[in-house]
């Protein structure tokens, strides 16, 4: 039996034993020092001015996409019919409304010139979804939004360290649009147990961010000047207690950010290793039976993707079949879900939409699927995975 799970080790003894020593010297438990700090340190590792750590990486969508439509107004949003179902539930929650594009092969990610050809007037933002760890921007995608003024979005919840070459310079994922949100959550390349992160370099952006984490709160605007100046404009209100717009309560606690402070100088190596599984189960598989064309270039591997080169239900069912028995966890559809528009709540809310238009999402929906890939996974258990798929 292989026995690969999709996530092993994550929260090791270190870990538990950095949250047990907060726990005994400490009497504040809600957001405070630890979240600060934390921050802090995120920003300087992904190289961003701002970070604001939240209580998952769907509450991280959640307020980007209410905070663009506290500052661009309601409108149209170009997604990937590949992703999270929250990156779809942010928009619609938000108010937007999603117009989806197919995916790339190479990359899982958005199509760049389905996406060029879907932008509007109406357009608001590209969200676009850096899939398990492969860089989802082309410099010509990236360069033609900042031509045509249209705000990039990037979920980097599954990508953290991937890397993207831009103007020469090679910069990570998440740090290269307007704003950017990852996830912590237990099965990602760092975890805080559950947790995410927005981030961006605008200072407004930044300011309405933290105020929605906070039931749309005064108090929470890092800015005196902003605090001062609102204050005064609603004089018959408590400055504690003025509600600026309609916020959530999506802030995270101390506890969780003294994990991701103690998980953080661990990342770097993290990513490598997993690059390294990445690179090992794509050389040593089958190229003719799967598809192993990936644009690896800055990758920083999730989870190994199998991914039929041509459609047969039959081999699917094998391999299905033969990972469940020998004990290898997988997912379908890759990124959760498959084609996000065959999803129910898409359905309903965008009766128009034709799962079919998405013939590469479908594809991946009907003929992909994600194992387990973290940094103790043996080198040894890689090659005897490629091993049983290449001789179904
Ligand atoms: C691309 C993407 N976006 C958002 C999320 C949501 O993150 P969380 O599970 O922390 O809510 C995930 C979850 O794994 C994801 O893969």
């Amino acid at each position: 039996m292989l026995d690969i799970p999709l996530m092993q080790d994550n929260i090791v003894e270190e870990d538990k034993r950095a949250l047990i020593d907060f726990l005994e010297q400490t009497d504040r438990f809600t957001q405070g020092p630890q979240v600060r700090a934390f921050e802090r340190e995120w920003s300087e590792w992904l190289g961003c001015r701002h970070s604001v750590f939240v209580n998952s990486g769907a509450s991280a969508n959640l307020i980007t996409m209410m905070a663009l439509a506290e500052t661009l107004g309601k409108g149209e949003i170009i997604v990937p019919a590949i992703t999270w179902s929250s990156d779809i539930s942010s928009v619609l929650l938000a108010g937007h409304t999603p117009v989806f594009v197919d995916i790339d092969f190479k990359n899982l990610a958005m199509d760049e010139n389905e996406v060029l050809n879907a932008i509007s007037e109406r357009t608001k933002a590209v969200f676009l979804t850096h899939v398990l760890g492969f860089n989802g921007l082309t410099e010509n995608l990236e360069l033609e939004l900042r031509k045509r003024g249209v705000v990039l979005i990037e979920d980097a919840c599954e990508s953290h360290g991937t890397r993207f070459a831009r103007d020469g310079r090679d910069a990570k994922v998440g740090s290269v649009g307007f704003a950017s949100n990852f996830s912590f959550y237990y099965a990602h390349h760092m975890s805080t147990v559950e947790g995410g992160m927005v981030c961006t370099d605008d200072g407004e952006f930044y300011q309405l961010v933290c105020m929605l984490r906070s039931h749309g709160m005064l108090r929470e605007n890092p800015d005196p000047a902003v605090r001062e100046l609102e204050s005064a404009r609603w004089p018959d209100l408590n400055p504690e207690f003025t509600f600026m717009m309609p916020g959530f309560n999506v802030r995270s606690s101390e506890m969780n950010a003294v994990i991701g402070r103690k998980q953080l100088p661990r990342l770097d190596n993290a990513i490598r290793q997993r690059r390294e599984n990445c690179e090992l189960f794509v050389e040593n598989l089958r190229s003719d039976r799967y598809f192993t064309d990936f644009d690896l270039r800055g990758q920083s591997n999730y989870a190994l993707v199998t991914l039929l080169r041509e459609a047969d239900s039959e081999l699917f069912a094998r391999v299905c079949e033969k990972l469940r028995s020998e004990n290898v966890e997988f997912r379908r559809g890759t990124a959760g879900g498959g084609n996000m528009t065959r999803q129910p709540f898409v359905r309903r809310a965008l009766p128009d939409v034709c799962p079919e238009s998405f013939p590469h999402a479908d594809h991946v929906h009907s003929f992909g699927l994600y194992t387990g890939n973290y940094p103790g996974l043996e080198k040894g258990k890689i090659e005897r995975l490629c091993t049983l798929l290449n001789t179904l």
